[in-house]
């Protein structure tokens, strides 16, 4: 029986490198997204991670196909910029809604398949935006900072059984990052700002975080549950 994969955010930058790798170690993908898929998944099912009835659907789908699930990767997440004077509350909302509600029902649902598996394992979305402070991202920074608390607790509520890790990444070249790029004054200057901001003077890619999610999630990380692992290219250390 081959391993089975579901990915959020399947259809946007991280998400999509992060189905392929699963699909390049020889994992059947499963992936949700809101957009239609960009590809490299098996099965793919369109809608928002915060309904509950789209989950129940991709529950009894594993269910039925596959009858366990291995890994689950939360990958799906959104941004405003949102200066606080001004702070629209539904936006705020549904920043809370998509980062970590988005979660917490993918988990709820996926749960009882995951213990099926014989090493389960998930991984969340968080951000280095979880340990820094950003102008105009408060709401942002706030959500990925309770990724990483949501991420410890389910750690020990899903222990022994359930390894749940969160990953912090740095600034990644995927359409959510060369958005705001290109609505910048000088996008040139901008970007080469950005890029020595990392100790290794460059922006990752979104196929190196893929790589650290797959460790993250198989069983070469075995001894690894409730951590929070940077992957920065040394953004943290050099500001
Ligand atoms: N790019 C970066 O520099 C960076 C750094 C750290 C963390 N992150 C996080 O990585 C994740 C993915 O970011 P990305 O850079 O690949 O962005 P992206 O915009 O390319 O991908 C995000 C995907 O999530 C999907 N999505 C958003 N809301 C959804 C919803 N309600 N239901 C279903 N799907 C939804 C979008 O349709 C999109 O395909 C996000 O959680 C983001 O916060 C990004």
């Amino acid at each position: 029986m081959k391993a089975i994969a579901v990915v959020t955010g399947a259809a946007g930058g991280m998400g999509l490198a992060t189905a392929r790798e699963f699909q390049l170690k020889g994992f059947e993908v499963i992936g949700v997204d809101q957009r239609p898929s960009g590809g490299n998944c098996n099965h793919f099912f369109q809608g928002d991670i915060c309904d509950e009835k789209l989950w129940m659907k991709v529950r009894d789908f594993i269910e039925s196909e596959y009858g366990k699930l291995d890994t689950l990767i939360n990958i799906a997440g959104r941004n405003y910029l949102s200066i606080i004077e001004s702070a629209d509350l539904d936006q705020w909302r549904n920043m809370f809604e998509v980062n970590v509600l988005g979660m917490v029902v993918s988990i709820k649902h996926l749960k009882n398949l995951l213990e099926k598996s014989d090493k389960p394992s998930i991984v969340n979305m968080s951000s280095i935006s979880g340990y820094i402070g950003s102008v105009g991202y408060a709401a942002y920074c706030t959500t990925k900072g309770a990724v990483d608390s949501l991420t410890k607790s389910l750690a020990l509520e899903l222990a022994p059984k359930i390894r749940v890790n969160a990953i912090a990444p740095g600034w990644i070249e995927t359409p959510f990052t060369v958005e705001g790029l290109e609505k910048s004054a000088d996008p040139v200057k901008y970007r080469k700002d950005v890029e020595s901001m990392h100790a290794l003077m460059r922006v990752g890619t979104a196929e190196e975080i893929a790589k650290s999610i797959y460790w993250m999630s198989s069983p070469e990380s075995s001894f690894m549950t409730g951590s929070v692992v940077i992957v920065d290219g040394g953004y943290m250390i050099k500001n």
